[in-house]
């Protein structure tokens, strides 16, 4: 029997990274992407094949059909098989959710090809290799963001409540040979938001989250990569669900 292979997209750093390290540590071989960031990518390769696993690094864009599906065959011709797909990899744009003139169409759509776009089509692009060795596991990775009426912008609010959406219609479409379910982070350690924030700012948000959140907590790279893990190796009974993962911010203190 091959080794079980996962595929995580955006895992050349942040909780892509942390995903393809987590399955490898597991016994699994893992599809490293990213578009554009193959630094990124070649360290996360280096750490899975340090416990063990074969690493390839595939350089795609989700929001293109094409990329998705020679993405695919990709995988096919390397392992010829494909277990998990955890899709992870996201896009915003940080503007004021108050101010309405900061975001266009073009911003709307742009995010929405890759938030939910890319993973309907990478599942599709997937979906012989994943139906091939059943049980396959499809994990989208969303945010709170989609429940919350806040995050980074409002397109990306919308992005990612169409991306729950997409999980529970394609958990209903895939079953019963490809389970399908997504996280919900909230406040994610790391490049995304420093980067969209800035330093300050970043630290600002971080205090005041751990102040409000009932576990005092905001979420590392491996929490989420434990959560996919578990929703793709395990969960063998669970399929269309949207778990928070928010350290019990959306709960509060008491
Ligand atoms: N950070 C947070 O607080 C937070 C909270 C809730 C949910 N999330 C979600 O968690 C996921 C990961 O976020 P993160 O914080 O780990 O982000 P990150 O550190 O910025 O990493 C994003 C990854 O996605 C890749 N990527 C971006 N666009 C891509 C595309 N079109 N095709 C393929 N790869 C692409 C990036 O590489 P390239 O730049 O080279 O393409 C990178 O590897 C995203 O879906 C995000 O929406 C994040």
């Amino acid at each position: 029997m091959s080794r079980k292979v996962c595929v995580v997209t955006g895992s050349s750093r942040g909780a892509g990274a942390a995903t393809a390290v987590r399955f490898a540590q597991a016994g699994y071989d893992v599809v490293v992407n990213c578009t554009r960031d193959m630094e990124g990518a070649q360290a996360t390769a280096a750490s899975c094949r340090e416990h063990g696993a074969t690493a390839l690094i595939v350089q795609a864009n989700v929001a293109s059909d094409e990329e998705c599906r020679s993405f695919a065959a990709r995988v096919e011709a390397e392992f010829g098989r494909a277990d998990v797909l955890v899709n992870n990899a996201g896009t915003t744009k940080f503007a004021n959710q108050k101010n309405l003139d900061l975001l266009d169409a073009a911003d709307f759509h742009a995010i929405y090809d890759v938030n939910v776009v890319g993973p309907y089509q990478m599942t599709r692009a997937f979906l012989p290799l994943l139906r091939a060795n059943p049980p396959g596991a499809v994990v989208n990775v969303s945010s709170i963001a989609s429940f919350m009426g806040t995050g980074s912008s409002l397109a990306y609010m919308a992005s990612k409540g169409a991306l729950n959406a997409l999980t529970a219609g394609l958990a209903r479409s895939l079953g019963p040979q490809v389970r399908v379910n997504a996280i919900a982070p909230g406040f994610i350690e790391g490049e995304w938001l420093k980067q969209g924030h800035g330093e300050e700012r970043y630290n600002a948000l971080r205090d005041a989250w751990r102040s409000r959140a009932a576990l005092a907590e905001t979420i590392r790279p491996e929490d989420v990569a434990a959560m996919a893990f578990w929703l793709g190796d395990g969960a063998t009974r669970t399929t269309g669900e949207v778990l928070v993962l928010d350290g019990g911010f959306r709960l509060g203190r008491a």
